[in-house]
């Protein structure tokens, strides 16, 4: 595989299919939103990203299959996996707020090589693969912050739509980083927050009950600009497990540290 060519193919769709959720946006109708089975929304237009991707990417990469949030939400047995999000932030998007972004991941035999993750209403593509050094916004080399020590950190987070079992510890961890960090931001995308830890706006993200379409495409690019990206306790299966945190890699030791210690109370 020319995994280059690859990644232009697939940018080229992703911006188009950007452009199409942007103007499908301009006509959309709240009579349209429907909730899942676990509370989250969605909408026709994420259907119809889903498909327009589906169709290209398979396209693009013969023989490869997908798993994608809406309509092909199994993980199918095959070396060559698109792990796609067709829009991420779809309650922002269903409320007008502007930040929602497309997601897009090729795992090759169990391990990324690629991902793009599009932010859709100030065209910004945030992109990594294989065989190419670094991570990139809009093809410019894109790195993580250097801030040092938590106190000096903008995290971001975001809140579960389900799996309320585990809020106290959630909401203890928290309380404790509103009192020893920069802040906290929850901007409604774990893909773009995951971007944001990419390029230095935020310092580290972290968040539970991720899906692999939240997170495979942004992780693999925080890695590539320079960040770490474990399980909250340091583990290595953050795409499907669940549970990530993603830093700059300076402060990730400590932030491992300080949710352990502050996750009781
Ligand atoms: C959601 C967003 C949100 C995060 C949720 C995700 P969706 O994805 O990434 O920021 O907090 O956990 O489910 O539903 O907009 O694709
Ligand atoms: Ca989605």
């Amino acid at each position: 595989m020319d995994i280059k060519s690859v990644a232009a193919a697939a940018e080229t769709l992703i911006r188009e299919t950007g452009e199409f959720v942007k103007n499908e946006r301009k006509s959309w109708q709240i009579a349209d939103v429907k909730r899942k089975i676990d509370t989250s929304l969605v909408t026709a237009v994420d259907v119809a990203s889903e498909q327009r991707l589906v169709a290209g990417l398979k396209k693009i990469l013969p023989g490869s299959d997908v798993l994608a949030e809406e309509q092909h939400n199994t993980r199918p047995d095959n070396e060559l996996l698109w792990i796609i999000d067709p829009i991420d932030g779809t309650t922002n998007f269903v409320h007008n707020l502007p930040l929602f972004c497309i997601s897009v991941a090729l795992m090759s035999k169990g391990k990324i090589i690629f991902g793009i993750v599009y932010e859709i209403n100030n065209s910004e593509c945030f992109r990594a693969h294989e065989g190419e050094e670094g991570a990139f916004l809009n093809g410019k080399r894109i790195y993580v912050s250097e801030a040092p020590k938590l106190k000096e950190c903008l995290l971001a987070t975001g809140f579960p739509s389900n799996g309320f079992d585990i809020l106290e510890e959630y909401i203890n961890i928290m309380r404790a980083f509103m009192q020893n960090t920069q802040g906290m931001r929850r901007l409604g995308t774990a893909a773009l927050d995951l971007a944001y830890v990419a390029c230095g706006r935020c310092d580290g993200f972290f968040e539970y009950r991720l899906k692999p379409w939240d997170v495979a495409a942004g992780a693999y690019i925080v890695i590539k600009a320079g960040g770490a990206v474990t399980t909250f306790s340091g583990g290595d299966d953050y795409i499907f497990g669940g549970e990530m945190l993603a830093t700059n890699g300076v402060v990730h030791k400590e932030t491992i540290e300080f949710m352990e210690k502050h996750k009781g109370k």
